[in-house]
């Protein structure tokens, strides 16, 4: 199954380095990505593991505010892309090829924090993955994480019934949010779309799992909840009027018991 999925973001490597473009997307500038940074709090002189890092501008981002940042990916072709980009902004980053369900190169008890944007949903065990973050966390510390909403998820059983596109925002509008089976855990391959419209080379697997499963699989696996949050566009861009409507991101601060 792990080669598949490492196979699916080989393939789409080119495509979502350019996708993510050094900023993540609109939608991960305006909501996500102040809710994340929020979360994480200060993280001067914090190890962090950026687990699932991708393209990898979070964990350039988190190192220049002075975090030592350890970042791990299933793809070679991102990691060398994100060790590119890290070498000619003159940082220190420790890149590492393989997959966060077994991080074997890192001791028990190493990082204060684990950061995980977007990757949780695409991986197959979820409980591998968080007891692998839970092992190589420091008793305390904290495990900070985002997936698409579960409720909402366009990604899996969820869509939006669209109307007519916006001249002024060249977006379709959002007449209402469809959900159906929403209790079926299971696989759904999706294409995502370039900057500018172009289908990615290779699909992407997505796996849906209710809420109830990613809250009890926390407490299975040693984490308290801290904080959850389903953040709202941050400006009132129209742009952004169906995510003020329903949330597009869950996002997870857990601390390791
Ligand atoms: C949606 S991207 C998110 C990337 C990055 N965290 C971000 O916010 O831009 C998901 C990433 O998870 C990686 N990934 C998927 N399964 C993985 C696994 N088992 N181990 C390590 N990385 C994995 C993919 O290669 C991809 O880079």
């Amino acid at each position: 199954m792990v080669d598949r999925i490492q196979k699916q973001w080989e393939d789409n490597a080119e495509a979502f380095a350019d996708l993510i473009a050094g900023t993540g997307t609109p939608h991960h500038e305006s909501i996500l990505n102040p809710c994340v940074e929020e979360l994480l709090g200060d993280v001067k002189g914090k190890s962090l593991l950026d687990a699932g890092c991708g393209e990898g501008y979070l964990a350039r981002y988190y190192t220049k505010k002075g975090a030592d940042v350890t970042a791990i990916d299933l793809s070679p072709s991102l990691i060398e892309t994100s060790k590119m980009i890290t070498d000619s902004e003159s940082l220190e980053v420790d890149y590492r090829v393989g997959d966060v369900c077994h991080i074997e190169s890192v001791p028990n008890e190493t990082f204060d924090i684990v950061l995980s944007n977007l990757v949780l949903l695409n991986i197959p065990d979820l409980v591998v993955a968080l007891k692998e973050y839970n092992r190589v966390l420091k008793t305390g510390g904290h495990l900070v994480f985002s997936i698409v909403h579960p409720a909402f998820n366009f990604y899996g059983p969820g869509a939006w019934e669209m109307g007519e596109k916006d001249p002024d925002t060249n977006r379709r509008e959002g007449l209402f949010f469809k959900v159906d089976n929403y209790f079926d855990e299971e696989e759904f391959e999706r294409y995502w779309r370039t900057r500018k419209g172009e289908k990615f080379p290779a699909p992407i697997s997505f796996f849906h799992r209710t809420l109830a499963t990613y809250l009890n699989s926390l407490v299975t696996t040693g984490f308290n909840l801290v904080d959850f949050r389903e953040p709202r566009p941050l400006d009132d861009n129209p742009f952004f009027d169906r995510e003020r409507r329903i949330p597009f991101f869950a996002v997870f601060k857990t601390e390791k018991k």
